[in-house]
């Protein structure tokens, strides 16, 4: 594929938006761009400050002192809290308890949409998050809403914790889901919904392979398609 796009995938929680972006980059040699592992990373400084969540301003001041960022190392993207990998300590319950609270406030959310422009500023991205398609990259060649049955994103999601050794049940889990779910679709600034001209791919029956494959043959098709037209300049259409 010649032409670099940008690909916008958003979804709701454990809708299997990381795993599939992150495979999909590799296959397209793109930059891939969890953004919810910097919202992740921002609510791990916020308790590590013991900065109390139902303030909003201490919390974006918190936010904005501390340094997140994205790095790719050996093909394994790590996120850096003020030059610390923190990829473990960013995935566990007490982070999924909270974070809600914290991307909902509208200064937050500012100071990650402009990283995450910047970050994607050469194009030939995957981008994966909740209002990548509606704000973040609103220009995005290809956009793709992900869902699937609350059930089977619970399911994903008890597996992934467990093996990062957390001891969680499925009722906990679906429960949390269930919740994120609500504030993440609900909040006023940004809330999850399906982008205009997004694709929607249901994955709760298809394996992490057959998401990719699906979204790279999207990605094909537009990369093939010339971006403008000459004949439709030649006609004046
Ligand atoms: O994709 P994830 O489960 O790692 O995201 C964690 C939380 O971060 C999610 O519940 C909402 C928030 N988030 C967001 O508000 N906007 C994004 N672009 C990405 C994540």
């Amino acid at each position: 594929m010649k032409r670099k796009i940008s690909i916008a995938l958003d979804g709701p929680a454990a809708s299997g938006k990381s795993t599939t972006a992150r495979l999909l980059a590799k296959k397209l040699s793109y930059l891939y761009i969890d953004t919810g592992a910097m919202y992740r990373a921002a609510t791990l400084a916020a308790l590590r400050a013991g900065v109390d969540m139902s303030d909003e301003k201490l919390v974006e001041i918190c936010v904005k002192e501390n340094r997140i960022r994205l790095r790719l190392e050996m093909g394994e993207q790590i996120t850096l809290l003020n030059d610390e990998n923190v990829n473990s300590q960013i995935r566990t319950p007490e982070i999924n308890s909270v974070i809600s609270v914290l991307s909902s406030y509208a200064g937050v959310r500012r100071e990650m949409v402009a990283q995450q422009r910047e970050l994607a500023k050469a194009g030939g991205v995957v981008m994966d998050g909740r209002d990548i398609g509606t704000v973040v990259l609103p220009d995005a060649e290809l956009k793709v809403f992900m869902i699937a049955t609350l059930q089977a994103r619970a399911q994903r999601r008890l597996l992934e914790l467990q093996k990062n050794g957390e001891s969680v049940t499925y009722e906990e889990v679906e429960r949390e889901i269930a919740n994120r779910d609500k504030l993440d679709t609900s909040r006023s600034h940004s809330p999850l919904k399906k982008a205009e001209g997004a694709r929607e791919l249901d994955t709760s029956n298809l394996s992490i392979e057959q998401q990719v494959k699906i979204i790279y043959n999207w990605a094909r098709e537009i990369t093939m398609t010339p971006p403008d037209n000459p004949l439709s300049a030649l006609s004046g259409a």
